[in-house]
C-alpha cells in the first residue's frame, strides 16, 4: 500500500516537473487538433497555398470594380458619391453627361407602383402629389421657404429634362432641393424618375389631346 502511493506520488512529480520544462512554443499532446487549427487562412497570415497566392499575401487587394463602402469624399466635386458611386463629377461638364444616361430598369407596373410610392414619401412634400410643386413644404407659412414655382415638373424646362438629368439632380440636389443619395440607393432614384417622367408624358399627350380637340372643335360646327 504504500509502495503504490510512493509510486503515485513520484509519477505525479515526475509529470508535474517534465510540465514546466516543456517548450511553451510547442502545442504538446493535441486532442482533436482539427478543431483548434482552423483550414481557413486566418486574417494576415501567411498563405499556406502558393499555387493561388504566389506571394503568400492572403489579405488581397479587392477585385476591380469594387464599390468602397465609403470613397471618403464627402465634400468637393464628388461629394455625395460617399454612398455609391456616381461617374458624373458634381459640374456643367458632369450634368451635360448625365444626360445621356437611361433609366437602366425596365417600365413594368410594378416598378411604377414603388415609384410613386417612394415620390410621395420623399418628394411630393415639396414637388406635390401630381408634381405641381405644391406640396405642403412649398406652401408652409405663406411660402416663407424660397422656393420659386418654377419647379413644377410640366414647365418646358423641366419637361426637357431627361431621365439621366433627374438622376443627377438627385444626386447632387439642385440649388434649394438637398441630395437623396443617402435616403434613397440608385435603384429607388430610377424607380422614383420612372414615376415623374410617366407623369410628366401622361400631362404631355393630354395637352396635345386637348389641342387638337380645340382645333377640331371649329370644324365640327360646320
Ligand atoms: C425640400 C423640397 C424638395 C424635395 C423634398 C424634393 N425636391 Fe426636387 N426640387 C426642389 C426645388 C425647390 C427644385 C427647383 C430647383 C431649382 O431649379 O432651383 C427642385 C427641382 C427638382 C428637379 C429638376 C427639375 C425641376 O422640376 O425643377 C428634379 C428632377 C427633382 N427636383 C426631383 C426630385 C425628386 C426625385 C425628389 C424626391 C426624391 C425631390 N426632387 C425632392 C425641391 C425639393
Amino acid at each position: 500500500m504504500r509502495k503504490t502511493s510512493i509510486i503515485t506520488l513520484a509519477a505525479i512529480g515526475v509529470v508535474t516537473i517534465s510540465s514546466c520544462f516543456r517548450d511553451p512554443k510547442k502545442p504538446g499532446l493535441e486532442y482533436m487538433p482539427d478543431m483548434a487549427h482552423s483550414v481557413a487562412v486566418e486574417t494576415y497570415d501567411e498563405s499556406k497555398n502558393p499555387d493561388i497566392y504566389a506571394d503568400k499575401k492572403s489579405a488581397l487587394t479587392p477585385i476591380k470594380g469594387t464599390i468602397p463602402f465609403a470613397q471618403g469624399a464627402l465634400f468637393g466635386a464628388t461629394r455625395h458619391s460617399a454612398y455609391m458611386p456616381y461617374h458624373h463629377p458634381f459640374s456643367p461638364e458632369g450634368e451635360e453627361a448625365a444626360k445621356k444616361d437611361v433609366n437602366p430598369l425596365e417600365r413594368t407596373p410594378e416598378n411604377i407602383a414603388e415609384g410613386k410610392r417612394l415620390f410621395e414619401i420623399y418628394c411630393a412634400p415639396c414637388h406635390g402629389t401630381e408634381g405641381k410643386a405644391d406640396g405642403p413644404v412649398t406652401g408652409a407659412n405663406n411660402r416663407a421657404f424660397p422656393m420659386s414655382a418654377a419647379f413644377s415638373y410640366f414647365t418646358d424646362a423641366n419637361l426637357a429634362f431627361t431621365e439621366g438629368q433627374m438622376f443627377y439632380t438627385t444626386q447632387y440636389g439642385r440649388n434649394m432641393m438637398g441630395s437623396y443619395a443617402s435616403q434613397l440607393n440608385p435603384e429607388e432614384r430610377w424607380k422614383v424618375i420612372m414615376y415623374i417622367k410617366g407623369m410628366q408624358e401622361k400631362y404631355v399627350a393630354e395637352q396635345k389631346k386637348s389641342a387638337t380637340t380645340e382645333k377640331e372643335t371649329p370644324k365640327d360646327k360646320k
